[in-house]
């Protein structure tokens, strides 16, 4: 097999609890996590001696494609030569996994290359959660392993420790961002307070609106310091709150995307929404469609 092509599907954080500050700076996290049908696209060639990528794409504009890239780190981890064209769709420094996402999809090619083709789901899910213990891949970037596996989880510790999640139910979502990058380590230094509480664990939640109420009690911590570094957080909140039918708008990781969740919205109605924001906002990024288990998307395919 020669060649992969894989999908990074855009992360977003439904919730994120920061609990405390390890000794070495990392912070810890508690963080309902799902995926988005909005992604990058990597296509790889094996048959180099070689490690090199280059970007295209809406959003390719800045994306190093030299060692800086977790593209290239990735697979430099695992010794592989390749050489990537990566379609950049997603905004970078979003809050969305942005290189994370990435670089795990092109691990997740990697590592899955020498399964068998009768491997089923479990198998493969077995094989990324092994992976992902014996490799150091908070280097990388500490949302690396949770978009390695691109499910619904609940997530704890840095990162590292994942909980898969079965019973999320799908919810439309309208995805938004300023077109402003943030930086993660600025937002955690600009945070006043580090030991909020946890996430309590999280309830059988038996349809949309139910996962609404449940997470409308819980938080972003990092929301309101993300705010006061990038305004522009807040101009796009207030604008998911007032449109009709959004039941919670919050921000995803460190920003400055945003999501607003639609309980009971028709697939058109909630196209024609995203289009209403495009027209009212051309500088912002816009998405729509359902959160919850993109594994499939995430899936790559050799040749
Ligand atoms: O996700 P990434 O590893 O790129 O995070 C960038 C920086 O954010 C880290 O170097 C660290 O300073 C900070 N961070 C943190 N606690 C986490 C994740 C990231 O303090 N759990």
């Amino acid at each position: 097999m020669k060649r992969a092509k894989v999908h990074a599907p855009a992360k977003i954080n439904l919730t994120l609890h920061v609990t405390g500050q390890r000794d070495d700076g990392y912070h810890l996290l508690d963080s309902l996590v799902v995926f988005a049908p909005v992604h990058d696209t990597l296509d790889m060639n094996f048959d180099t001696s070689d490690l090199s990528m280059t970007v295209e794409g809406p959003e390719a504009d800045g994306v190093p494609t030299d060692m800086a890239n977790l593209v290239l780190r990735a697979a430099d981890i695992l010794g592989e030569h390749l050489a990537a064209h990566l379609t950049k769709n997603l905004p970078p420094a979003s809050g969305m996994g942005g290189g994370s996402a990435d670089a795990a999809a092109v691990l997740r090619a990697l590592l899955l290359r020498t399964l068998p083709p009768e491997a089923t789901l479990d198998d493969i899910v077995a094989q990324l959660l092994q992976k992902i213990q014996a490799l150091e891949l908070h280097a990388l970037g500490a949302d690396v392993p949770m978009c390695m596996l691109n499910m619904p989880m609940h997530v704890r510790g840095i990162g590292e420790q994942m909980t898969p999640l079965g019973g999320i139910p799908p919810i439309n979502a309208l995805l938004v961002n300023p077109r402003r990058a943030v930086s993660t380590p600025e937002v955690f230094r600009a945070m006043t307070t580090r030991d909020n509480p946890p996430m309590p664990e999280i309830p059988t939640l038996p349809d949309a609106a139910a996962l609404i109420a449940f997470l409308k009690d819980m938080r972003n911590d990092m929301q309101v310091a993300a705010k006061a570094i990038e305004p522009s957080i807040g101009d796009v909140l207030t604008t998911l709150e007032r449109t009709p039918g959004c039941g919670l708008a919050r921000m995803s990781g460190s920003g400055a995307s945003c999501f607003g969740l639609f309980a009971d919205i028709s697939d058109e109605e909630l196209a024609k929404t995203a289009q209403t924001i495009r027209r009212a906002h051309p500088d912002w990024w816009v998405a729509s469609g359902p959160l919850g288990n993109q594994f499939s998307l995430g899936l790559p395919t050799f040749s």
